[in-house]
């Protein structure tokens, strides 16, 4: 027998994560972006990361074969942006310092690591596509990060 969604969610709850905003510009040229805390390093040679994306996210379809997208692991001061990212505003980007890298996608600034990767693989994954990015550039700062647990953000201390 599966376990229920509620048995799920209960015991995952318990996996602390950090929070990364994944941000894109799709073939028609608007930027993007999507609060996602399913990301993980995938390979260190050659440099590949994962993220899972819901089906039913608006930006899912933008993921293709070599767009390019960044993951922004969010620092401790950046909850609201988290929230931004994960909300039904007009424009989620509304407020948020960014600066264009070199793959022409949106970094946000203040971020504890900007991750640029393209897209190399999509995969099945239950009611979420696997997004498996090579990366070919990074930006890092000396911010904490920003924590997700049991439905709350935290920070490190
Ligand atoms: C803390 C947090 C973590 C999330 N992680 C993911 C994730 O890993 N993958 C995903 O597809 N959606 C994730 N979401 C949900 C999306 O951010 C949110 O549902 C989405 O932006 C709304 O979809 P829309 O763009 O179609 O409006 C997360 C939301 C929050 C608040």
């Amino acid at each position: 027998m599966p376990v229920t969604k509620q048995e799920f969610r209960h015991a995952l709850g318990k996996f602390a994560s950090a929070v990364t905003v994944v941000t894109t510009r799709d073939a028609e040229g608007n930027d993007l972006g999507i609060t996602v805390t399913a990301f993980s390093s995938l390979s260190l040679d050659p440099p590949l990361i994962l993220i899972c994306i819901d089906h039913h996210a608006a930006i899912h379809d933008s993921f293709t074969l070599g767009r390019a997208f960044v993951v922004n692991i969010l620092s401790a001061q950046q909850d609201e942006i988290s929230q931004q990212f994960a909300s039904r505003v007009a424009d989620r980007f509304a407020g948020v310092d960014v600066h264009e890298g070199a793959l022409g996608v949106l970094s946000i600034d203040g971020a504890c690591a900007n991750v640029e990767c393209r897209v190399t693989n999509l995969l099945p994954g239950g009611d979420h596509t696997i997004v498996v990015g090579s990366v070919e550039g990074t930006e890092v700062s000396d911010l904490d990060p920003l924590l997700h647990y049991r439905g709350s953000y935290r920070c490190l201390v």
